[in-house]
């Protein structure tokens, strides 16, 4: 078990769409942080869109310029998988339920100490399926953020059947210190937001794919009926692949329920390596 107020350095793993600005909430907050990638470059590009990210705050003056430079300097990309040696590590990995698993066994070895948090930003995953390989699986626990992290403010605390409460109580406080509003979920498939949020995707996908209307239209009415983003848009903004794999992992959870069928144009989008924004093309050209 790992106190609140032992936490010093956390390490993000994974520096793509949810990574690097978990890692900016993470450092923002007074941790010391570090940022990995096996892609190099990932890594590069991630805190070239933090430092973007700050500039921003700060001009909107959210954040002072002492403020940005401070969090700057709490923050460290690297390579080097043995320097991921931390109180707290957060995995934002591919969607994958064997490379997930084969990621916290590597880091379960390099962070013998039992305390250390191992907590996964995984979208749809079950976390007691992620602790099963794991020594100690009471520290495995769910830290679900929102995209885009550093803004979002919900975080939803997953509990496996082997989370301990007290881990779970600390990642919980760790999202607050870092300005989140989190809430507790049991783990089930989607935890709460996904299995609910799904579904707006799902149905869109089959008024497209039935040529009922077309994409911006779809996202037009959404946005006029009140939602914040039309469907399309926000799977772009997602990640065209990423968004699939969690309809895949909860199409398979909920025993091929059709109301989770994956969209075939939408694989067909992933096929072509049209990724959504961060590939300037998915359902829209950018
Ligand atoms: N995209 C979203 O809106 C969103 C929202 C909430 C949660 N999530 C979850 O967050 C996780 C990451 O999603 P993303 O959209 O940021 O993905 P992404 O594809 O943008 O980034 C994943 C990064 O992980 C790196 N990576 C892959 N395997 C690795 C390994 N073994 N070790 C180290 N780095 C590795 C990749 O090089 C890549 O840079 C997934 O579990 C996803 O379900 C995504």
């Amino acid at each position: 078990m790992k106190p609140i107020n032992q936490i010093r350095r956390i390490a993000v793993i994974g520096s793509g769409t949810m990574g690097l600005g978990i890692a900016q909430v993470a450092a923002q907050a007074g941790y010391e942080t570090l940022l990995y990638d096996v892609m190099e470059e990932a890594a590069v590009k991630g805190l070239k869109t933090i430092e973007e990210n700050l500039r921003i705050a700060e001009e909107k003056k959210k954040i002072s310029a002492l403020q940005r430079e401070e969090t700057l300097s709490r923050l460290t990309i690297t390579n080097n998988f043995n320097d991921l040696v931390a109180d707290v590590i957060i995995e934002a990995i591919v969607e994958r339920l064997e490379t997930k698993s084969e990621l916290l066994i590597s880091l379960a070895l390099l962070n013998d100490d039992e305390e250390t948090i191992f907590c996964s930003n995984t979208s749809s995953i079950p976390i007691t399926q992620l602790a099963k390989r794991i020594p100690h699986p009471e520290r495995i626990v769910g830290m679900h953020f929102f995209n885009p992290p550093h803004l979002m403010k919900l975080v939803e605390v997953v509990s496996g059947a082997a989370t301990s409460k007290e881990n779970a109580l600390t990642v919980y406080s760790l999202a607050q210190k870092m300005g989140k509003e989190p809430v507790m979920t049991k783990d089930a498939p989607g935890f709460i937001v996904n299995r609910i949020g799904k579904m707006y995707h799902t149905e869109s996908l089959k008024i497209l794919e039935e040529g009922i209307a077309p994409v911006e239209n779809i996202d037009h009415l959404m946005e006029a009926s009140g939602f914040k983003m039309g469907p399309f848009k926000l799977i772009d903004l997602i990640g065209v692949d990423a968004n699939l794999n969690v309809t895949k992992s909860l199409y398979e959870q909920f025993h091929h329920e059709e109301r989770f069928r994956p969209s075939r144009l939408q694989q067909q989008l992933v096929d072509s390596g049209f990724l959504g924004k961060k590939s300037n093309r998915g359902f829209y050209k950018y």
